[in-house]
């Protein structure tokens, strides 16, 4: 079958295939897979969204919840932080729940757990309501970040899978984005602010449910229940009929392969050994250098240099829109320039702008070199964007295509979840001890600290990190996992 019927046998206007095959476009994304993986990628909006949206009710939950001073520190940090250690349940679940309930029920189960934790965690009353409502939508970021891409892969034609599952990626850094906007708006509701900040998100949270009731089971789960049929039926309904048969002989003969059980261990020595300790290094310095401890706590780092409220709130969305900028153009370059490049140039970035950002507090502090103190706003603004650029075209999303890429296909889905999980505990971590850190070190002392880890992170790199780039998942696992061979 020709290049354009199968295009038309798909989902593809005649006219539309005719000019795609005249300009050579090979990879494009069928309308019906086009919209239910935007659907499904709803949830990685709604995980952006309800991880940072708790920046913005910090510095009245500190107030309501009587969380200010050292003594209330490390409480406002497990108010922040109990979101990932949610998350991290969350994770552990959805690798038992996506294959017992099936994608589509898990992704409406965390649909319904955002719609929960967004109207309690707003009418909360006393701390401890708070914290399980945040903890409760915490479960639904952990099952929805694994689960979503997860359900797009499956239902993806192999050649758009890529692009559809960065798909994901994008949408998260949207739903941090907008949280920053809705913050910045609902500011002047006053001292209840904070509830309408969190609630809102019960909006996008219903629209997703409602969503998810429209789209199919993934193919795949269907198969690997024996539900030939259903799976058929889907596979004809999203590619044709044609690809819908082969698709299903491929799956068919793949599902074999997959279901081996792996104990931890072996995921830690013999040949993978290399590949875990990289994973678990890029893993740990991702999160280490802080991204979420700044970008939970923004507008209270903008406090901190002395300027107004509202000044902050508008400062963190400017930074949020740096962030999705800097992710569409790491999208377009990862496969241009390669994966070791953007790391080495954007951690290097990172490292500078951290330490400017501790070198600015510390000279605005003691007031070096002027009379009255200075404070260094404007450079803190610059230098904070300057990091989340930096991060954003580098360990942000080159971490998780990497990891995507260095594990053997038999061992990748498990050795991706143990990562993921080291990963999420590392966050829940640094944001848990942020608020003490800045009461104990002080701003600047802090941001001297992740700048140093983020140097200790770009040596690490240039030493260990293989470059990914243009190779197939197989040549990759025979380069950086290779089997031992019987003698
Ligand atoms: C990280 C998240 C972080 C986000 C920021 C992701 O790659 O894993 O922890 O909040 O980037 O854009």
């Amino acid at each position: 079958m020709s290049r354009r019927d199968e295009l038309v046998e798909g989902f593809t206007h005649p006219a539309v295939a005719d000019a795609y095959i005249g300009e050579g476009i090979t990879i494009r994304p069928g309308t019906k897979v086009f919209a239910i993986a935007c659907a499904v990628a709803l949830g990685g909006f709604l995980v952006g969204f309800d991880a940072t949206v708790i920046s913005g009710a910090v510095p009245f939950i500190r107030e309501y919840f009587g969380l200010g001073g050292s003594s209330g520190s490390l409480k406002l940090g497990w108010a922040v932080s109990c979101l990932g250690w949610g998350a991290m349940a969350g994770n552990v679940a959805a690798g038992m729940l996506s294959d017992r309930l099936g994608r589509k029920r898990l992704l409406l189960l965390t649909s319904l757990l955002f719609l929960a934790s967004a109207l309690t965690a707003a009418l909360s009353e006393n701390f401890v309501v708070f914290v399980m409502a945040r903890i409760c939508g915490g479960l639904g970021v952990g099952a929805a970040l694994l689960t979503a891409p997860v359900y797009i892969a499956e239902i993806a034609p192999a050649r758009t899978r890529g692009s559809l599952v960065s798909l994901n990626q994008l949408m998260i850094v949207s739903g941090i984005s907008l949280s920053f906007f809705s913050n910045y708006f609902l500011l002047s509701l006053g001292d209840d602010c904070w509830r309408w900040m969190l609630g809102i998100q019960a909006i996008p949270a219903a629209a997703y449910f409602l969503l998810l009731m429209l789209i199919p089971e993934s193919p795949r789960w269907l198969l690997s229940q024996s539900r030939e049929q259903d799976a058929r039926a889907v596979l004809e309904m999203v590619h044709g009929a044609a690809a819908a048969e082969r698709e299903l002989t491929d799956i068919k003969s793949g599902l074999g392969q997959q279901v081996r059980r792996f104990a931890l261990r072996e995921l830690l020595t013999g040949r993978l050994r290399k590949v875990m300790i990289f994973g678990f290094g890029i893993a740990f310095f991702q999160q280490a250098t802080g991204i979420n401890a700044i970008f939970y706590y923004l507008p209270t780092i903008f406090a901190q240099t002395g300027g107004e409220l509202s000044s902050a709130f508008g400062q963190s969305v400017f930074v949020g829109l740096v962030n999705v900028g800097m992710t569409i153009v790491a999208i377009w370059l990862i496969d241009r320039l390669g994966r070791k490049p953007l790391l080495c140039a954007g951690i290097a970035g990172m490292a500078v702008s951290l330490l400017t950002i501790g070198w600015a507090f510390q000279t605005a502090h003691t007031g070096i070199g002027a009379d009255a103190p200075v404070s260094h706003s404007g450079l803190v603004l610059v230098a904070i964007a300057a990091f989340v650029a930096s991060f954003a075209v580098s360990l942000g999303p080159v971490m998780w295509v990497m990891l995507s890429e260095i594990f053997p296909n038999e061992e990748r889905a498990a050795a991706i979840a143990v990562v993921g999980f080291w990963n999420s505990l590392v966050s829940a971590s640094v944001t848990l001890l942020f608020p003490k850190e800045l009461a104990t070190w002080g701003p600047a002392g802090t941001f001297f600290c992740y700048g140093s880890l983020a140097a200790a992170g770009l040596l690490f790199i240039v030493l260990l990190a293989p470059e990914t780039k243009g190779k197939s998942l197989e040549q990759l696992a025979a380069l950086l996992a290779p089997a031992k061979t019987s003698r």
